[in-house]
């Protein structure tokens, strides 16, 4: 099984071990298996299930509940579009058209070239910041259209050599 290479099944299983209640390592363990392909297969979630000796399904309600746990292929990068309150009533509507514009993709979706993808959230606790978004976890507030193409440039030319 190619989910997680042997040193970090190693790792993890002796965690688990040490670990007084192994089921609350849930979300530790699949953001491992994340890390290696960037998202969670159905293997992901056996495997999780395995190591931590609950059912498959308890390893899966935690994966659909976790929004940063992905059980889809995603892009090299993830943004995340806060909808909630604050942030939709300062502008994130308009954000949101901005973004759908310039990725030419619209929630959900991932730009063809596998860059990016664009995921609405709930509050990412920068409401005082708002509109707010992350980028594979990078917090970003006080979004404007300018803003957005300058960040979505330089996280593009973070992966680009
Ligand atoms: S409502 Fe958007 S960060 Fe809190």
């Amino acid at each position: 099984m190619d989910v997680l290479d042997e040193k970090t099944l190693s790792e993890l299983a002796a965690r688990v071990r040490a670990y007084p209640y192994p089921r609350e390592m849930v979300v530790d363990v699949l953001r491992a298996i994340q890390e290696r392909r960037g998202w969670v297969s159905d293997e992901g979630v056996e495997l999780a299930a395995q190591l931590l000796r609950i059912s498959p399904l308890e390893v899966e309600e935690v994966a659909t509940f976790y929004d940063k746990i992905y059980r889809r292929p995603v892009g090299r990068k993830v943004i995340h579009l806060c909808d909630s309150v604050c942030c939709f009533s300062r502008g994130g509507e308009d954000i949101l058209k901005h973004l759908e514009k310039r990725l030419q993709i619209t929630l959900g979706q991932t730009t063809p070239d596998g860059m990016f993808t664009l995921l609405p959230t709930c509050c990412l606790g920068a409401c005082g910041q708002a509109p707010a978004m992350s980028v594979n976890l990078r917090l970003y507030g006080h979004l404007t259209p300018e803003a957005v193409d300058r960040i979505l440039e330089e996280e593009r030319r973070e992966v680009s050599p």
